[in-house]
């Protein structure tokens, strides 16, 4: 039975802890760049999926959330959240009208478009209602996912967007994820200058036509802290910056103290050349890194067991060879950084908090699961 106060080698494994004090200090760090070079902040909750650590957010001078689904915007407003950015090209029907049952609610919904067939959908669906929907462009600034390219396309939309009655336009944002297959932080700094021009251009050559834009939004964890400086921009969403983790580290964004969220795991065997823990691809996911990283070679780091690497995993054990002899024995616990924390805390139901090693919570992972 788990209990405040308890130790955390005490726990049963494996568990998602989160140290507080850590977390509050990435909270706090984010908030404080914002404020200093005098952007919005709207953070990401992919990453955490907790109305909790989103309020911390809030409380902590974020002007909204960016979420990336449907169902992620409908759990936040379930918890009192009311400014929420659905950073997705949403335009099925039942996805609409989950929006239009949003904004019936008094939720101040924003959502990505990036196509003309896309804002036919939604405002076809909205003559239905009393609702205008605010709509912000998808920019794409070099990841090659979804976002119309930058300067005249952009004004394109804009311009359709102008003529639709139920559409508001809002914002112009982009997502510069391919900065998380940069080998050097040169590259990376590249990256959010680009990120940073794609949008504020494309927002100044709006402006120049006539059609203001009020939020132009960049921000990725690697890039924000540069791309939030551009001239123009005003508004930053990192997400992961809340945890870190494993390939922030790697990508040199983030150092190993940093990180907030480990995988408590317990050693279930020791052998001549390896080491077997009962964290596997279940706990720790086969992630090693998005867009193309190669910063990272094993699948999750254990802390003060540098002679570990992680190497192989299969669903309910990860396997970890040693480079040197470990002192490591059966039944001892560690703690696991993951390479992707996003996707580790949707394997979760709950993160264990602490401080300096005490349970001091417990929290609801709130959104995990969604795939809708
Ligand atoms: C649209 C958008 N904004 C912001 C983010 C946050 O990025 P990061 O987790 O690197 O901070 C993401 C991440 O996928 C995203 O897709």
């Amino acid at each position: 039975m788990l209990e405040l106060g308890q130790l955390i080698y005490e726990l049963d494994s494996p568990s998602l802890l989160i140290d507080e004090l850590k977390l509050n200090k990435n909270i706090e760090e984010m908030s404080s760049y914002a404020m200093e070079n005098k952007v919005n902040l709207r953070p990401h909750i992919k990453t955490h999926k907790s109305i909790d650590i989103a309020k911390k957010q809030l409380q902590s001078g974020a002007v909204g959330i960016t979420v990336a689904k449907i169902s992620e915007a409908e759990v936040m407003a379930s918890g009192g959240i009311t400014d929420i950015l659905v950073a997705y090209p949403i335009s099925a029907n039942q996805k609409i009208g989950r929006v239009i049952r949003l904004l019936s609610k008094g939720i101040h919904l924003k959502v990505a478009v990036d196509s003309i067939e896309q804002l036919k959908c939604l405002q076809k669906q909205l003559e239905h209602t009393s609702y205008t929907l605010e709509v912000w462009i998808k920019v794409n600034s070099g990841l090659n996912r979804c976002g119309v390219e930058p300067g005249q396309d952009v004004l394109q939309l804009a311009q359709a967007i102008v003529f639709l009655s139920k559409l508001k336009l809002g914002g112009i944002f982009t997502h510069a994820g391919h900065s998380y297959g940069a080998a050097t932080l040169g590259e990376i700094e590249k990256i959010a200058i680009q990120e940073g021009k794609a949008v504020a251009e494309s927002a100044q050559l709006c402006e120049m036509s006539g059609i203001p834009i009020q939020v132009r939004s960049v921000g990725s964890t690697p890039t924000y802290k540069i791309a939030g400086t551009i001239e123009g921009i005003n508004e930053i969403r990192p997400g992961n910056a809340a945890f870190f983790d494993g390939i922030q580290v790697g990508l040199g964004i983030a150092s190993v103290e940093a990180c907030a969220l480990t995988v408590l795991s317990t050693v279930v065997g020791v052998y001549e050349d390896r080491v077997v823990f009962d964290a596997g691809s279940k706990t720790l996911c086969l992630d090693k890194g998005a867009h193309g990283n190669e910063s990272i070679k094993g699948y999750g780091t254990v802390l003060n067991h540098p002679e570990i690497v992680l190497q192989r995993l299969s669903e309910e054990h990860g396997i970890g060879v040693t480079t040197n002899t470990t002192s490591l024995t059966r039944n001892d616990i560690v703690q696991i950084i993951p390479n992707h924390a996003c996707t580790v805390v949707n394997q979760f139901n709950q993160f264990i908090v602490h401080r300096e090693g005490i349970v001091t919570d417990i929290w609801d992972i709130h959104a995990r699961g969604m795939n809708q």
